[in-house]
């Protein structure tokens, strides 16, 4: 059987001041339509026999309104995808019945058509079921992206289902500018951030990381998650495992995706102006071409002869920040946070 796990328990700091520590990304609904990022990813998980929601203590009680049928999983602390992603793997165990593969789903993905979406999730949890590897789903990359993780095909093989896919022969998690322009010419894919394995084959990958452990516990007789979870530090599961996985793949992710984390994204996946601007909020262009402005409709926005920025505006608070820098808007909330 196969086991989603949709990640519902960041903070989506880099889309501050829509998302706020009580507001984080996933509740909100950016991009088309009024369903939440987690509820529309909860919506394409139709290939799997079960789906969970892990998330942190501070989120549990709102996952129910954006995934009523889901069932919810709430890691002892929020520490990252790495642990996240041990302990729900280790919980898919008892949500089925018989050996799962999980599929793991970020909640802030832009996925324009569901159904290629499940046809390739359900590919790539054959190859995770019949070749005990850990996959990975690349992305043909348009742009030499900093915010993402960029996979190494290697060798080209097919399992005993006959599905083709490729070993993975590295995995750079955030390269600086420089580094992922070489990575795009070199036919380097982005990572997407969806990854499908059976437990026995990550708990095996990740026993010899610093997530080690909280391996050890999960895996163990009489496991207690909370002493797990404080036996480790924070990390993404792309640091702290993937780029140093031994037996792992990649399946092609020939779908349109976007990952909506920054600002810089709503321009590409919602409709702008004649002058590039998108307008997801109430505002004004003059002489203004390919911004981002985005709000709650509470806060009229103008925009005189600017070009290339994103102005955001919620609540009681505003801000502006050139598309090119959207990822470092986490620097602005991490110094805001210092202040509090
Ligand atoms: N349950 C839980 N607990 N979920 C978490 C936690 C946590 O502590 N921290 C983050 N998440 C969830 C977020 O809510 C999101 O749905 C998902 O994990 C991924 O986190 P992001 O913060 O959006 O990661 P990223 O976009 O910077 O990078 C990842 O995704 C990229 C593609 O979208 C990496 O895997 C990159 O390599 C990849 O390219
Ligand atoms: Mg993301």
């Amino acid at each position: 059987p196969v086991v989603a796990v949709v990640l519902a328990g960041g903070t989506g700091s880099r889309l501050y001041p829509a998302s706020r520590s009580h507001r984080p990304k996933q509740f909100l609904a950016l991009g088309d339509g009024d369903d939440s990022l987690l509820a529309r990813t909860v919506a394409r998980t139709g290939f799997a026999d079960a789906t969970l929601v892990a998330t942190r203590p501070e989120f549990a009680e709102e996952v129910p309104d954006h995934a009523p049928d889901a069932e919810v999983v709430v890691e002892p602390a929020g520490k990252d995808t790495g642990p996240a992603i041990l302990y729900a793997t280790h919980r898919a165990r008892e949500a089925v019945d018989g050996d799962p593969v999980v599929v793991v789903l970020p909640a802030d993905h832009h996925v324009p058509d569901d159904a290629a979406f499940e046809a390739t999730m359900a590919r790539g949890a054959r190859v995770a079921a019949a070749t005990d590897r850990l996959v990975t789903f690349g992305v043909d990359p348009t742009r030499p992206a900093t915010g993402y993780g960029y996979i190494e095909p290697g060798d080209g093989r097919t399992s005993d289902d006959g599905d083709a896919f490729h070993e993975l022969a590295g995995f750079h998690e955030k390269p600086d500018a420089d580094t992922a322009a070489n990575y795009v010419d070199a036919g380097y894919r982005w990572n997407a951030g969806i990854f499908a394995w059976t437990p026995e084959a990550l708990f095996r990958e990740a026993r010899d990381t610093p997530l080690g452990p909280l391996v050890d516990e999960l895996d163990g007789n009489d496991p207690d998650p909370a002493a797990g979870f404080d036996a480790v530090d924070p990390v993404s599961v792309d640091y702290a495992v993937m780029e140093r996985a031994e037996r792992a793949a990649v399946v092609p992710a020939d779908f349109a995706w976007d990952d909506l984390g920054a600002w810089d994204a709503l321009d590409r996946v919602l409709d702008t102006d004649a002058a590039g601007n998108v307008v997801a909020g109430d505002a004004l262009a003059v002489d203004a071409a390919d911004n981002v402005v985005a709000g709650d409709g509470d806060t009229h926005v103008s925009l005189v002869g600017v070009d290339g920025l994103c102005v955001v505006a919620y609540d009681d608070r505003v801000l502006v920040v050139p598309k090119a820098a959207a990822q470092r808007v986490r620097d602005a909330v991490a110094e805001l946070k210092e202040r509090d």
